[in-house]
């Protein structure tokens, strides 16, 4: 049990009090967040910021309503992957020009992954773990198809990764924070021993920026990827953003060598040339709306204390994981997470024989977390906007709807085709 500083049982005025002090706080006012709902699900789809429908407004109206094309220049949107690229950059250690928004993660990653056993000429072996966001292995296994033979795809559980790595891998691939259990990776340490034995990494960043500590250039990573939508806050489908270390920025050639990566893409000249910087991994037009929205919500990010992020962000998970042990007790639950909060993201998942149907019922008593099949129930807490009440709400409807059964009904039985 956790106890206040009195020494009794934490109570829901005792959570109120930490968000009275929560230096985060008034962030919260910056997003649209209902009424009635707590929402837990922002490591998935990050919550509304109530500047986007304006910003989106005033860039459609009167960017593209009334300056149209002459906007590439006038308001700078050729530029404005790049400039949201440095932006992101100060989320994640990297420095500037090194990091660039573009694309979806998935096709990201297609490029960089690509781009990385390029550099590693003669070496097969593409190294991740079973279990990886599924997405991940799908596009390694795209580039092993298309390697005919000379690049595959090696699956090695998370423990044994590092003694897996040798003079047959080019990159090593995994995501920073595990998109189900949350487990974190030790990002300095597994580059370290992947450098070396002469092998790359690169990481998805995709559940940890925004809520975990990531300096890329510390630990000296090579490649990275992430998305946009999740803690950023950038929308549904918000584009995605790339980070190629400087060092191997001139040696190193996108897959898709489309027209924006060209180093004169107004010259038109048949014969494409990479741009000299980051750029050379874009391909076609940036999708400026997307661009807008994201560029939002990663100001929103940069408002707040990077220190201040990850101890919330701790805090809500470890509140979340102890209230659960001591409020739900016996009611068939399991913590499919680390249970040391700096061994995870900002995610918990929690496994119960009919999670899914408990989901859907937290979900219509306005408690929003998700599925991950299996038998896990994933709730994130996004510091910028979960306050530590929300905790307290979560679990005592979570207790509810296990002791009373509220689940075993048809309709959160049904299944949905997003979980
Ligand atoms: C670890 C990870 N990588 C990538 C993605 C998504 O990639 P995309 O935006 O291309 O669908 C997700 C989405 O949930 C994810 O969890």
């Amino acid at each position: 049990m956790i106890r206040n500083h009195c020494g009794s049982a934490l109570t829901l005025a005792d959570l109120e009090a930490m968000d009275r002090d929560d230096p985060l706080r008034t962030l919260r006012d910056a997003f649209m967040l209902p009424d009635g709902v707590v929402y837990l699900d922002g490591n998935s789809l990050g919550a509304l910021p109530r500047e986007t429908p304006t910003r989106l407004q005033q860039v459609a109206a009167v960017q593209w309503g009334q300056d149209l094309i002459r906007s590439w220049t006038a308001h700078d949107w050729i530029g404005a992957a790049q400039r949201v690229g440095d932006k992101i950059a100060r989320l994640i250690g990297a420095g500037p020009g090194e990091v660039v928004v573009s694309d979806s993660t998935s096709v990201n990653l297609f490029k960089l992954l690509a781009a990385a056993c390029r550099l590693r000429p003669g070496r097969p072996t593409i190294l991740s773990e079973p279990g990886n966001f599924p997405n991940d292995l799908y596009v390694a296994q795209g580039l092993q198809e298309l390697g005919n033979g000379r690049i595959e795809l090696q699956l090695v559980p998370a423990d044994r990764i590092e003694a897996a790595i040798d003079e047959r891998v080019a990159v090593v691939l995994l995501t920073h924070v595990h998109y189900k259990s949350g487990a974190l990776h030790d990002m300095a340490r597994i580059t370290a021993r992947a450098h070396a034995q002469g092998a790359l990494t690169l990481w998805d960043l995709s559940h940890s920026t925004g809520a975990v500590p990531v300096d890329l250039n510390a630990a000296q990573a090579d490649f990275a990827v992430g998305c946009g939508y999740k803690y950023l806050n950038g929308g549904p489908g918000a584009p995605a953003y790339l980070f190629v270390a400087q060092r191997h920025q001139a040696a190193t050639r996108s897959p898709i060598t489309g027209w924006l990566g060209h180093a004169r893409p107004f010259d038109f000249v048949d014969e494409y040339a990479p741009a000299p910087g980051i750029e050379r991994f874009l391909a076609g037009t940036p999708p400026i709306l997307g661009i807008a929205a994201l560029e939002v919500g990663v100001d929103l990010m940069l408002r707040a204390d990077a220190q201040c992020l990850v101890d919330k962000s701790r805090a809500l998970s470890g509140l979340f994981v102890a209230l659960v042990e001591s409020r739900c007790a016996g009611q068939g639950l399991e913590l499919a997470s680390p249970p040391d909060a700096q061994a995870r993201g900002s995610h918990v998942a929690l496994r119960h024989a009919q999670a899914y149907a408990v989901i859907q019922a937290l979900i219509g008593h306005g408690v929003i977390g998700d599925f991950r099949t299996p038998d896990l129930m994933r709730f994130g807490f996004a510091p910028l906007y979960n306050r530590h009440a929300d905790i307290w709400h979560a679990v005592e409807m979570l207790r509810d709807v296990l002791l009373t059964s509220a689940w075993d009904r048809p309709e959160f039985k049904r299944r949905c085709a997003v979980t």
